[in-house]
């Protein structure tokens, strides 16, 4: 069997092997204290799942059109203005099968073969594999994690050359919570207008900000160099229902549709009723969710910092906390973080993500999208596995 040159371009993910061989441990029974999920632990709201309900009542089970339904459109748009003071109109945005999608597509339809990417690092792992995919070329700008992961547009600007075609931002960030500031969002963007360049910005975490109030750089009104994603999957925890959305150019977001109608065609259809619900509906339980995240947050960072050796960032958003274990990694044969987690697997039964999978070799991403009882004991467990070493 032969397979395209394409295919081969990207892999799957590399917390693969940990998050295998956790389900072996658990279909024998063994009970693991869960730190690997990039997904809300909480059930989605009951009034987002009653809209969906009557959706399937009514029998709104066929296809609709291929980039969302206009109702769900106008909610979107209409939301993103009164949280953001931004003002999309229904043909700027685009309803996709999730954020992912819309990252999938943004860079399919605008990269063509060599265009230089600007990736900072920490990355989400799936922003690497589709530039490949899309045939561009990542240029890595790693990121100080004395300076709390922030991006710069000084550093972004030292990497711009003629073949640089986009930049890529994830702020609220997964894989380290690193939020970049409003005034420097903003220089980021006016290098992407000087230079250019398609500014991605994936705004999947944007309403789970712990400090200030969130931001979306929709907010500047750019049309030509900026490409909104945003997810209902973390906001209203939805991960499941696949909904996702970009704002931007409406003859962009006309190319990236073109490959939906080839692919998946629409979102799923109660899945759409279920996201108008989403955001036309009162904000409460978005607060409600933040709320818990920060107490989780809190015990989680202070937690891992009074593990002697350990370092942590103080997350800003999202719901993970990325950790610096360099001190533990050359002792009694930790080696590097992928053997470190599978021992703390192993042997403390606590599942964790290495850093590897993140373009980092000295951490490792914890989510805290669990429980205070399962941070409570998932900590212990850690504290006694590195005190052995
Ligand atoms: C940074 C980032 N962007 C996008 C996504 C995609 O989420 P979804 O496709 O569920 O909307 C994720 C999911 O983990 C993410 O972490």
């Amino acid at each position: 069997m032969q397979f395209s040159e394409r295919i081969s371009r990207i892999s799957v993910s590399s917390t693969a092997a940990v998050l295998h061989k956790a389900d072996d441990l658990r279909a024998m029974g063994v009970e693991l204290i869960d730190f690997g999920p990039g997904e809300p632990d909480f059930p989605t709201p009951e009034h987002i799942k009653q809209a969906a309900v009557r959706a399937l009542e009514a029998n709104f089970t066929k296809y609709t059109p291929t980039g969302g339904i206009r109702e769900l459109k106008e909610a979107i748009v209409a939301r993103h203005a009164e949280d953001f003071d931004s003002n999309y109109s229904a043909a700027e945005c685009l309803v996709t099968v999730g954020g992912k999608q819309a990252v999938f597509e943004g860079m399919m339809a605008t990269l063509n073969e060599g265009d230089e990417v600007i990736l900072p690092v920490p990355y989400w792992a799936s922003f690497l594999d589709i530039i490949h995919y899309a045939g561009g070329k990542p240029v890595l700008l790693p990121t100080r994690e004395d300076e709390g992961f922030v991006v710069r547009a000084a550093a972004v600007e030292k990497l711009i050359t003629p073949h640089t075609r986009m930049m890529v931002l994830n702020s609220p960030n997964n894989p380290t919570g690193a939020v970049i500031p409003p005034e420097e969002m903003r220089k980021l963007l006016a290098l992407a207008v000087r230079y250019n360049l398609l500014l991605l910005s994936d705004e999947c975490y944007c309403h789970l900000v712990y400090e200030g109030q969130p931001f979306s750089l929709g907010s500047s009104r750019d049309r030509e160099h900026l490409l909104v994603v945003d997810s209902l999957s973390k906001t209203y925890a939805m991960t499941g229902w696949r909904v996702g959305f970009a704002l931007g150019n409406a003859k962009l977001l006309a190319n990236m549709v073109k490959l939906q109608s080839h692919s998946t065609s629409n979102p799923p259809s109660l899945a759409q009723k279920a996201a108008v619900e989403a955001f036309q509906a009162p904000q409460d339980c978005v607060h409600a969710m933040l709320a818990e995240y920060r107490r989780r947050r809190d015990r989680m960072v202070a937690g891992l910092r009074a593990i002697p050796g350990i370092q942590c960032t103080f997350p800003q958003g999202a719901f993970f906390a990325y950790p610096n274990v360099s001190a533990y990694l050359r002792r009694d044969g930790l080696g590097d973080t992928a053997l470190l987690a599978e021992r703390l697997l192993e042997e403390a039964h606590v599942v964790v993500v290495p850093g590897q999978a993140f373009g980092t070799q000295e951490h490792i991403r914890i989510s805290y999208a669990t429980s205070l009882a399962h941070i409570e004991e998932g900590l212990t467990r850690m504290e006694a596995f590195f005190a052995r070493f």
